[in-house]
């Protein structure tokens, strides 16, 4: 699969997903969900929830098909020959894909190794230019799991201030893994200058990518262009369901956990020689050299998904999940037998 996912039975760390698995109240929401009447596809009990979860009003909410369906409505609707499509690279290959799909000019900037800080500076000064943009950033960014200081995220908002009739200028914030990191801005003060949209993927807090399920947030006036181009009845009763039950936040005594899993990881890979780079999501970016693809093939022969970083550019990298300390032993194991040997074969 492009974007991953190890078969059933393995020990996948190379898919993002909560490591605290699905939330209990989205459990019991997804059993015995009807899906046979056109009723069960009305979103606006779940649209409602999740505006009051996020403290902005309900016509500030578009549920989606996940993150996908989202940044899928936004390229529709706004991109085209003449806008900009600015991307703060290395990141989700996504916003590439689609930007260069609609016709949009595609300028990357990218953050470089070891520590991929965001290119602030210079995406500020790409947004003054007075042309038609839309930016897209990825906060806590995939894979690199650094993410944007409130004061950098207000710079970029007000250099995006002049208009134009020519067309959109916009800052796109994924904030997919967003509930995983330290304490961010809330949607509200995000919002709040306007040409900001947020876009949040839920199948990954709510560990459910099989459900589908995502929202956006943005103003009235931008989500009624999104719905203009979506298709109709896009979002599942169980993805409705899902959405109904789900909260954007992990409580305090889980982010505690994390933290804790996330500094075991990172101390055992660099106990192990490798170097993984700092992180504020649920996952670490991995600088493993030129033996990275067949660490990544020798883990699968294990039954351990690992993420390659090629797809990203980073051929030299690998990403992985925070999981809970027995997935981390069976990592480590795994490790321990493939490192030693990995540099001979790697080089021959
Ligand atoms: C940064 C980012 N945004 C969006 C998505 C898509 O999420 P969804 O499964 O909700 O469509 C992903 C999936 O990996 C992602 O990593």
């Amino acid at each position: 699969m492009p974007h991953g996912g190890a078969p059933a039975g393995w020990l996948d760390v190379g898919v993002n997903l909560n490591p605290f698995g699905v939330p209990e109240p989205v459990r019991r929401a997804l059993t015995g969900v009807r899906f046979d009447r056109y009723a069960d596809l009305d979103p606006s009990a779940a649209a409602r929830h999740l505006a009051a979860d996020a403290g902005v009003p309900p016509s500030r909410v578009l549920l989606t098909a996940g993150a996908s369906e989202a940044l899928r409505l936004i390229a529709t609707a706004l991109l085209q020959p003449g806008v900009r499509a600015l991307i703060a690279g290395p990141t989700y290959g996504e916003y590439r894909r689609l930007a260069a799909q609609r016709g949009a000019a595609v300028e990357e900037l990218r953050a470089t190794a070891p520590a991929f800080d965001p290119p602030i500076d210079a995406l500020e000064r790409e947004l003054r230019r007075p042309d038609p943009v839309i930016a897209f950033i990825c906060d806590p960014n995939n894979p690199t799991g650094r993410s944007i200081a409130r004061g950098d995220l207000h710079r970029l908002t007000s250099a995006l201030e002049q208009s134009t009739d020519r067309g959109p200028r916009l800052l796109v914030v994924d904030q997919s893994f967003g509930p995983f990191a330290t304490a961010r801005p809330s949607a509200a003060e995000l919002l709040a200058p306007g040409r900001v949209v947020l876009v949040r993927s839920l199948t990954k807090l709510l560990s459910s990518p099989g459900v589908r399920v995502g929202y956006v947030l943005g103003s009235p006036r931008l989500l009624a262009r999104l719905r203009a181009v979506r298709d109709p009845w896009s979002v599942g009763a169980h993805a409705i369901a899902a959405a109904s039950a789900a909260s954007w936040t992990l409580d305090p005594a889980a982010k505690r956990e994390l933290s804790a899993w996330r500094q075991a990881l990172a101390d055992g890979l660099r106990t192990r020689g490798l170097r993984p780079c700092p992180s504020d999501a649920n996952y670490l970016l991995v600088e493993v050299g030129p033996g990275a693809e067949v660490l990544v093939a020798r883990a699968a022969r294990r039954r351990i998904g690992i993420r390659w970083c090629a797809s990203f550019g980073l051929p030299e990298h690998v990403r992985v999940a925070v999981r809970p300390p027995a997935e981390q032993a069976r990592l480590f194991d795994a490790l321990d037998a493939i490192l030693p040997t990995l540099m001979e074969s790697s080089c021959s």
